[in-house]
């Protein structure tokens, strides 16, 4: 049996909660015998910043480096409010995507039918829904330099972000994105901003290129990023693939995560280049944060980052099968009922974090049987 070796950064707020449920299922695929996993356990964001006053230190760098993939639960809080800028939680997790050059983010926006009812939008226009968002994580106004705020003469400020795209930043995710496409429907949607920024001129100008020069039998659609906010609510299943840069990529997966019940439903893998080797680096973690407001109470939905296991167990173990079977779990545990409180309808019983991963556990165990 192949062993994996998977560094676990649980971080702050309910990040910690929602990896336990994690760790309940890495164990129970060893003891199936599916794989083995061994795991080690670091710090990152603000409970690094207690810990070592950075938000990463080298040394966790260097582990993530050398670990076959990394799981990470959240950053955040409002504990660390007056930490300085470079060095707040956040910005433990921009280093690692950035150092470890965790280019391509895909966000897998899924509505079970059975929780059609959860989501924010009417049954009909969510049920069945099954988009992929591409976001590019590396670049844009998240990394631009210069980022500063400057004091004016007149004691006034000043503030600057600055959005930074090269031709083959735009070309290798726009490459993810078509790939997927044609494992899929075929079909790409890109969102920019082409009407009122340098960056989307270069975008939409560069998408179009390689789609015409390598994916000329998919459909490819260029939609603008806030009438793409609008047609996510107003009739998703429009969409399947979509790719779009960092912070357009941010706001449409939270946008899209409302779709599917709750932003707690939402599990993402952040993958680097393929490697000589045919390998790559790879970060998962959920599309949420931290959620301060229900942190330590086990009301945290743990299913965006078992989804995120699930995503590792595909991407980077070609362990598709175990992936599906967790998956499964996952649509069992709703058909019995388990639902934690993002997720249950107004008034009805919820189960709390603990119990949701106990639930997935046992359903794994009777798929595996
Ligand atoms: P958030 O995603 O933490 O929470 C937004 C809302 O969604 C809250 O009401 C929260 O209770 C709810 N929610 C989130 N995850 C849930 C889950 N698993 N189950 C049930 N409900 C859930 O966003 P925020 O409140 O804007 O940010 C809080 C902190 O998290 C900030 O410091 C932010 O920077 C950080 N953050 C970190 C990440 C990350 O680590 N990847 C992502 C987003 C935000
Ligand atoms: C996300 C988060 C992060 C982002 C923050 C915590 C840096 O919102 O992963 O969606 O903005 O990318
Ligand atoms: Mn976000």
């Amino acid at each position: 049996m192949t062993t994996y070796n998977l560094l676990l950064l649980p971080g702050d707020g309910i990040g910690p909660e929602v990896m336990a449920q994690v760790s309940k299922v890495l164990d129970a695929l060893g003891r199936a015998g599916i794989a083995r996993f061994e795991t080690e356990t670091d710090l990152v964001g603000g409970a690094s910043i207690d810990a070592h006053g950075v938000p990463l230190t080298d040394a966790a760098l260097a582990r993530a480096d050398a670990a076959d993939a990394i799981l990470l639960g959240a950053v955040g809080g409002p504990k660390w409010n007056g930490v300085a800028y470079d060095n707040r939680p956040e910005a433990g997790l921009l280093r690692l995507r950035k150092d470890l050059g965790l280019f391509a983010n895909l966000r897998p926006a899924i509505c079970y039918p059975a929780l059609a009812d959860a989501s924010a939008l009417k049954r009909e226009l969510v049920e069945g829904l099954d988009i992929m968002i591409v976001r590019e994580l590396t670049g844009g106004v998240y990394f631009g330099a210069p980022k500063e705020i400057t004091v004016l003469p007149d004691g006034t400020k000043r503030a600057v972000d600055t959005q930074v795209y090269t031709t083959g930043e735009i070309e290798r995710i726009a490459h993810v994105a078509f790939d997927l496409a044609r494992k899929r429907s075929g079909r790409v949607a890109s969102a920019e901003k082409h009407n009122v920024m340098k960056s989307g001129v270069l975008w939409k100008e560069v998408v179009t290129a390689v789609h015409a020069a390598h994916y000329a039998e998919l459909e490819l659609e260029h939609v603008l990023a806030d009438n793409c906010a609008m047609q996510l609510v107003r009739r998703p299943k429009q969409f399947d693939v979509l790719v779009t840069d960092n912070l357009f990529g941010d706001v449409l997966s939270d946008v899209a995560a409302m779709l599917t019940g709750s932003l707690g439903m939402l599990p993402s893998a952040s993958l680097g280049a393929v490697d000589a080797k045919g390998s790559r680096k790879a970060l998962y973690e959920p599309v949420h944060g931290s959620a301060p407001d229900i942190a330590c109470q086990d009301l945290a939905n743990p299913l965006a980052m078992i989804g995120s296991l699930a995503m590792a167990l595909r991407y980077s173990f070609g362990l598709g099968e175990a992936a599906d079977l967790l998956d499964g779990a996952i649509k069992d545990a709703f058909a019995g009922g388990a639902r934690t409180r993002d997720i249950a309808a107004p008034g009805a019983q919820a189960v709390g974090t603990a119990a949701m991963g106990d639930v997935i556990v046992a359903a794994l165990a009777a798929r595996i049987v």
